[in-house]
């Protein structure tokens, strides 16, 4: 299939294109840099051997976005661009609302006015909210704690609305957990621009002396360590579940839980990190993050049975790759 992937160049993005080339699908990227690197490009080249087409272009800008649409017959598209920094969206809920919701609805106009009928949207557990874990995809949505939240609850929103006033349009949405790792070759990984919001970035930074210490965010939650609880999966498992779902589209709206449906604490993830890798990371207890939530794991039973996908490899699989890329930069 021939599928336009927006923030193609991004952590996700780039291990997704990846596997859909590696599955002979022909993959056109769009990304504005925002929060990944034009050699990503080349990365995915030297991985699969095969260059995709690139244009620099920013998604909420219509008119040169439609020219990508008049250039290319797309089968399909994979949404992955949007900002999603939690704590910075709090800070900069204008900047956050415009980008993820404007570049929404753009996309799908565009989608529907050039018969583009497979549309696989990138969402998160967060718009669960405050719900009880393991999280099923037929519990709704919850209210997000912050606005980067809210606009993946609202995009979910948006989308199936126009799936079901576009019968011919189908929709899957794909709630994602906590993706890390890194691509076996150490080529593409998790690379944000700036100080890390999420741990693992921030456990590599630090082992490799980039920063002091890692700051774990609370051991008073109420979990086995104290330290919170979440839904660790492999980026290479998160890049495949993509590609299943792009192939098994049909019509109307799915929504899959993409997680591993097992929970793992700060402590255990930070301890596995230091015996697989054999290195020190320095921490502290600091006091718990506004809007952090003690437990959140999913029910996965859904994606194995309608989709066929399953995630396969474990948190030591994990902790090697990210230390793997971060040594490989
Ligand atoms: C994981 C755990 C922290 C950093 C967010 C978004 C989600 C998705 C992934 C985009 C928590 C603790 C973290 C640190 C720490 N984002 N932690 N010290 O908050 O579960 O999910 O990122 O797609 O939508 O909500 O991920 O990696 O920030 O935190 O102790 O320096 O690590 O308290 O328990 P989170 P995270």
């Amino acid at each position: 299939m021939n599928i336009l992937v927006t923030g193609g160049l991004g952590f996700i993005g780039s291990h997704t294109c990846v596997e859909l080339i590696e599955k002979k699908h022909r993959v056109i990227i769009l990304d504005n840099f925002s929060n990944s690197k034009i050699e990503t490009l080349d990365k995915i080249k030297e991985i699969t051997g095969n260059k995709p087409v690139f244009y620099r272009i920013d998604v909420t800008n219509e008119s040169n976005l439609e020219e990508v649409f008049k250039k290319h017959k797309f089968d399909g598209v994979i949404h992955f661009a949007g900002l999603k920094a939690v704590g910075e969206s709090i800070d900069r809920p204008i900047l956050y609302y415009y980008n993820n919701l404007v570049a929404t609805l753009i996309l799908s106009k565009l989608c529907i006015k050039h018969r583009v009928n497979k549309f696989v949207f990138s969402s998160s557990a967060t718009v669960y909210g405050e719900k009880e874990s393991p999280l099923i995809e037929d519990m709704g949505l919850g209210k997000t704690t912050n606005p980067y939240g809210e606009t993946k609850a609202m995009s979910e929103r948006i989308l199936s609305d126009i799936a079901y006033a576009n019968p011919s349009f189908g929709l899957t949405l794909l709630r994602y957990f906590n993706p890390i790792g890194a691509h076996k070759s150490g080529l593409i990984g998790e690379d944000p621009n700036g100080i890390p919001n999420n741990l693992m970035p921030f456990i590599t930074k630090v082992a490799k002396r980039e920063l002091k210490e890692l700051s774990i965010f609370g051991n008073d939650y109420d979990t086995p360590d104290g330290t919170g609880i979440r839904d660790y999966i492999h980026v290479v498992d998160l890049a495949k579940g993509h590609v299943k779902a792009i192939e098994m589209l049909d019509k109307g709206v799915e929504i899959f839980n993409l997680g591993t449906g097992r929970g793992t604490s700060v402590l255990e993830l930070l301890n596995a990190f230091i015996s697989v890798n054999e290195i020190k990371v320095p921490y502290k207890i600091v006091e718990r993050r506004k809007g952090d939530i003690a437990v959140c794991y999913a029910d996965v039973s859904k994606a194995k049975d309608k989709l066929g996908w399953q995630a396969k490899l474990s948190i030591e699989d994990m902790v090697r790759d990210s230390w793997r890329f971060e040594n490989a930069k």
